[in-house]
């Protein structure tokens, strides 16, 4: 999904590009690392006229020699597209690299990470100087965007969105979220902790069962093949009508229970020599959440300390 797992697939050597078509809207790229040059070679597939630019200027050199035009300055690359995909580091590096820089008349589709206070920032910025303003969140590694399997999460606007449909299909899988600007970085976000939190899980398991020899690989496939989709998954997908209610019915097991069993995961991992500190660090939240009177309801009440730490 994102850089420290996006190393798994060597990416393929990109095609040659098409010669721009003279119906496709002319694009512009700002930033041209791994995102940047991927956004890049998709938008030349797709026969987009591409201007470039980038810091520093010789990352420009691969994707002039597949097509795209290069400018000298950011500035000269928004002049030369009525929309701009910016694909730089971070909302700081946005703010930089805009800094002075006429945007009237333009549109920013911005694809950095960050959080929803820097994306509402960066879009009431660029509307005020007079730019309409798309945020996103790209969800999958270089080597997939503009293929099948690309999704990005767009959010601002719907008339912008609209209105480069046809660019955006070109990075592939567009979907967006709705009008307020924060909302693609913050499922971006969501889903990040989530996949955190799933891989370190399967680590933490996989630690405890390999203390018996059990390799990684053997494990996996208990764990990612069975469990997950057959345990997890239905679980989750279940609960999740009730805990938009607010309920949290614990007939088919409570809290305590689960309590219980976390306590079981912290001593095999103790017994084992390995660090506990995931599952200890569950079991204080659950202890949280049965101080406020959820012991008798299930596991879900955990969302309680979640979402109100304080109260
Ligand atoms: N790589 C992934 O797998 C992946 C997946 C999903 C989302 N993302 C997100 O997509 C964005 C781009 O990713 P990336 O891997 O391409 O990032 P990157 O290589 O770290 O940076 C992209 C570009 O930002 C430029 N930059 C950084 N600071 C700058 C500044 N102060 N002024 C001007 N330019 C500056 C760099 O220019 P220089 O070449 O001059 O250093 C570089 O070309 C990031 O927000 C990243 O979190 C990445």
């Amino acid at each position: 999904m994102t850089a420290p797992f996006a190393g798994a697939s060597a990416a393929p050597s990109p095609a040659p590009a098409p010669a721009p078509a003279a119906d496709r809207e002319p694009v512009t790229v700002l930033g041209l690392g791994p995102i940047g040059t991927a956004l890049t070679d998709a938008l030349l597939r797709a026969g987009h006229p591409v201007t470039v630019w980038n810091r520093t200027a010789a990352k420009a050199a691969d994707v002039a020699a597949r097509g795209a035009r290069t400018a000298p300055t950011a500035a000269a690359a928004l002049a030369a597209s009525p929309v701009a995909v910016v694909a730089l580091a971070d909302y700081a590096a946005l703010a930089s690299v805009l800094s002075g820089v006429d945007l009237g008349g333009r549109t920013l589709v911005n694809l950095a990470s960050g959080t929803p206070a820097e994306a509402a920032a960066a879009s009431a910025d660029a509307t005020a100087r007079g730019a309409a303003y798309l945020d996103g969140a790209i969800m999958v590694p270089p080597h997939v965007i503009g293929g099948p399997d690309s999704v990005v999460l767009y959010s601002g606007p719907g008339a912008v969105f609209d209105a480069h449909r046809e660019v955006l299909d070109a990075l592939g899988g567009p979907r967006h979220l709705g009008a307020d600007p924060g909302l693609a970085v913050l499922q971006n976000t969501a889903l990040l902790g989530l996949m955190y939190a799933t891989v370190t899980g399967f680590l933490h398991a996989a630690a405890l069962t390999g203390t018996a020899g059990v390799r990684v690989e053997e494990f996996a496939d208990l764990a990612v093949g069975w469990f997950l989709p057959s345990v997890v998954h239905p679980i989750i997908t279940a609960a999740a009508p009730d805990v938009d209610r607010g309920r949290f019915p614990g007939a088919q097991g409570t809290l305590e229970m689960n309590r219980t069993a976390l306590e079981h995961v912290i001593g095999a991992g103790d017994e084992r020599g390995i660090d506990s500190s995931l599952p200890r660090a569950l079991a204080d939240l659950a202890a949280r959440a049965a101080a406020r009177g959820h012991g008798g309801d299930n596991f879900m009440s955990v969302l309680d300390p979640l979402r109100s730490p304080e109260a």
